[in-house]
């Protein structure tokens, strides 16, 4: 028996080279070997969100950016959030068992409060809606970035104290499942590529897009003829997640030798990237001349997550006398 994952996206915007390396292409690989389900959490995204246009965009956005990217509807149950409304009924009785210690404790909620932000009470308790997302599917791992580590170890408590309070509703305690970067990816100043940073290069640019977000990549001033270090090149350490092996041996030497100017380099990564993501593209393209099958996807993995997490209430009502 395969083993299950759940995981769920908050839409974070164009999806960029650093998304994709970090959480996305790992995500589809574990959906290769796993029990999947993916979640857009939209209703985590209201705490922040008030635009029922840019939301809806937004939702649809993160379903056509996996669609694109391969993501397999036979192989993961894909799913919107609030198409099951058991996350958030679920989400009161374990507010019930959940202290208020606990959820102050939270990196997420502590980061906010000294930024001075205004707080929900929707940001504040954020985490036991996770912990429903998570605890109403059984899922043994839950792929998820650092920042989120914390959120999922607080699922296994609250699923631990509704077990001491009323027996096995959670057989099965998740674990977090942190992918293990190789490295940061940079982004076109040398920093770790973020949207946040504006450094990004963006998967689903425009062929010309793409090429000028690579053609901007800083480099040192070295010129055309000079020996180049490739180990401290921004565009060397992109070229290291789209070329082979060969090719990367190839494009040290260059360095090495001189006589290779940065923008030969930028040129050829920019080849490389392009070829990469253009077949996701045309996807991506299709599925936006065809929104209905888009619909059809997430209204079949909306059923079927549905099934799982109605079964789970049902127990869950039993448990507490309901
Ligand atoms: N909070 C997560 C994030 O911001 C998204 C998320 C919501 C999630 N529900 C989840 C992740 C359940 C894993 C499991 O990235």
């Amino acid at each position: 028996m395969k083993q299950r994952i759940l995981t769920g996206i908050q839409s974070s915007g164009k999806l960029h080279i650093g998304n994709y390396f970090g959480s996305m292409k790992p995500n589809l690989e574990l959906a290769e070997t796993h029990e999947a389900f993916l979640m857009i959490a939209d209703l985590h995204a209201l705490t922040t969100l008030r635009n029922a246009e840019e939301l809806r965009e937004n939702t649809f956005d993160v379903a056509l950016d996996f669609l694109a990217c391969g993501l397999d509807p036979e192989k993961t149950t894909f799913f919107r959030q609030s198409a099951v409304p058991e996350h958030t009924e679920l989400t009161w009785i374990l507010a019930t068992l959940t202290p208020l210690g606990m959820l102050e404790r939270a990196h997420s909620f502590k980061d906010k409060m000294a930024k001075g932000l205004d707080i929900n009470a929707g940001l504040f308790t954020y985490p036991i809606l996770m912990a429903c997302d998570i605890l109403l599917y059984d899922p043994h791992f839950v792929p998820v970035g650092k920042d989120q580590k914390q959120h999922v170890e607080m699922a296994r408590d609250i699923a631990m104290k509704f077990n001491a309070a009323y027996g096995e509703g959670f057989p099965v305690l998740p674990e977090p499942l942190i992918s293990e970067q190789t490295g940061i990816i940079p982004g076109i100043d040398g920093q770790k590529m973020s949207k946040s940073y504006r450094n990004t290069i963006d998967i689903f640019a425009s062929e010309k897009e793409l090429q000028k977000q690579i053609m901007s990549i800083v480099t040192d001033s070295k010129g055309v003829a000079d020996p180049k270090d490739p180990d401290t090149c921004t565009v060397f350490a992109l070229a290291k997640l789209f070329f082979t092996a060969d090719e990367l041996a190839d494009l040290r030497a260059k360095y090495l030798q001189g006589g290779f100017g940065y923008g030969d380099a930028k040129k050829w990564l920019f080849e490389k990237v392009n070829a990469y993501f253009a077949p996701m593209r045309e996807k991506r393209k299709h599925f936006i001349e065809h929104p209905e099958r888009v619909q059809n996807i997430l209204r079949l993995g909306n059923e079927r997550a549905r099934g799982f997490a109605k079964a789970k209430m049902e127990k869950i009502h039993e448990l507490v006398g309901l």
